[in-house]
């Protein structure tokens, strides 16, 4: 079999900035332990995140110069509305400006005091909109999510006998929405199968709970359910997609990932009062229904990039490029998470430096002596991320302690992947050295974007 290679050819280019190892050392002292706190031109190489990075196409460059700036009936927002309801197949599609945008009117309408929202893996932003509406999320990944380490073809899918439960518990009057993350993000960027979303529809229905889906990398999901499910290998990502979103009640997106746009998202919804709902909140939020939060240029990227990013020859140099860092690690012996998922290579930072404990946030801890080795910014997804404080202030700290590495979409080459290889086995190879991290300074919610640290030594 020959080399799989990026589907693309470059012809627009931006440099990378080298520092030294003192600079960094310096950088990540000013920036109190937080990566997020980095400027992002001290970064060699930035997997900080896969959201709105993605390098866009000729044709999405071209698509931002006939972006329609009108008010109100922009011709961009005919040609977005068509192809979000060419995969979602719903009536009504809210623009707004990133994901969270639509979180956020969506929770503020259906969450409140003494509601709960039951998902496989809520993501931060997701997690933050509910309890910010006062109401409660609340994780039910399958057990095989929970192990790393652990190999299996769908560990993004929900627990539905533990679904069914927790709704007999509550009381399904209590819960609005369940919601279906594909892939799973926080979870490792592991897919849901076609059967889970399924059963997990089904499980709905009987007690009448619409089902949404957090849609930001749908078609990462299509590709992983067309490759391991059966009765899919000759199935287009469109046709997977269409049945995918044929099972929920709504959705959101943020389309700064799988629509290879730098900024944008929406609300796709069944229900016309709930659309009404959710366009009069959109109107003081956001803006007018036909570019909400968005420019005309943007609505025009979004479209286009909705369509190249059904295409199977992007979906498997895209998947395969997590696998073969995924693979080079495993060979050296860095605990990776197994299998590899859709947008990001995962580091178990629990194995990685088993001798720093959550409370001590190791993934961070991680994450900063990536840094410091090779320039490379990743992000913490741990007790950082999603610790709380009981009622003593003592840490209760998240099930588990990752660090991720996201691939912008068509932004690195091999080599670049190969640099941030040898990297991290460099570090593995020194973990002794590593110490652990304390809290200076936090916020109330989404502590980790803006946390102060320090070092424990
Ligand atoms: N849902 C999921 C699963 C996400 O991964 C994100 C963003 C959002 C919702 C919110 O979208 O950023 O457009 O407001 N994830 C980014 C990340 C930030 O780095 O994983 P947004």
């Amino acid at each position: 079999m020959k080399t799989i290679i990026e589907p693309f050819r470059i012809k627009s280019v931006e440099p990378i900035q080298f520092t030294t190892r003192e600079e960094r050392i310096k950088i990540l002292e000013e920036a109190h332990y937080n990566l997020f706190l980095v400027h992002s031109d001290h970064v060699l190489i930035d997997l900080l995140t896969d959201s709105g990075t993605s390098a866009m196409s000729s044709r999405q460059w071209a698509g931002i110069m006939q972006g329609d700036e009108s008010y109100a009936g922009s011709p961009s927002f005919f040609r977005f509305e068509h192809a979000v309801r060419s995969i979602t197949q719903m009536p009504f599609i809210i623009p707004t400006h990133q994901g969270r945008a639509a979180e956020k009117i969506i929770f503020s309408i259906l969450g409140g005091k003494g509601k709960y929202f039951i998902s496989n893996t809520l993501f931060d932003t997701t997690r933050a909109n509910i309890e910010y509406s006062g109401a409660t999320g609340i994780d039910l990944v399958c057990e095989e999510g929970k192990h790393p380490l652990i190999p299996a073809p769908f560990k993004g899918n929900m627990d539905v006998a533990k679904l069914e439960k927790t709704i007999e518990e509550i009381g399904a009057e209590h819960i609005p929405l369940v919601i279906v993350t594909v892939t799973n993000n926080s979870g490792g960027g592991q897919p849901v199968s076609m059967q889970n979303i399924k059963e997990v529809r089904e499980v709905c229905k009987a007690y009448n709970i619409p089902m949404f889906i957090d849609a930001c990398r749908f078609a990462e999901n299509a590709y992983f359910i067309k490759q391991r499910e059966l009765g899919y290998a000759d199935k287009s990502i469109q046709e997977i997609a269409c049945e995918m979103f044929s099972y929920a009640d709504g959705c959101t997106m943020s389309a700064k990932k799988d629509a290879f746009a730098n900024i944008g998202g929406f609300l796709a919804l069944h229900n016309e009062a709930l659309a009404t709902e959710c366009r009069n909140l959109l109107i003081i939020t956001e803006g007018f229904p036909t570019y909400g939060g968005m420019a005309g240029r943007d609505l025009e990227a979004i479209a286009i990039g909705l369509e190249e990013v059904m295409d199977e020859h992007y979906l498997h140099y895209r998947v395969r490029s997590m696998e073969y860092l995924t693979e080079k690690l495993t060979n050296a012996g860095v605990p990776v998470m197994q299998p590899a998922g859709g947008h990001a290579v995962y580091l178990d930072a629990k194995s990685f430096l088993p001798h720093i404990p959550s409370s001590a946030y190791p993934g961070q801890a991680l994450a900063c002596a990536l840094f410091i080795e090779g320039g490379v910014r990743s992000v913490e997804i741990g007790s950082l991320m999603f610790g709380k404080y009981d009622n003593d202030k003592q840490l209760i700290p998240a099930t588990l302690e990752l660090v991720r590495l996201a691939i912008p979409r068509r932004v690195y080459t091999q080599s670049h992947i190969d640099y941030v290889a040898e990297v991290i086995i460099e570090v593995f190879q020194n973990r002794n050295t590593i110490t652990g991290l304390r809290i200076v300074e936090e916020a109330p919610l989404l502590r980790h974007f803006t946390a102060k640290l320090a070092t424990l030594s």
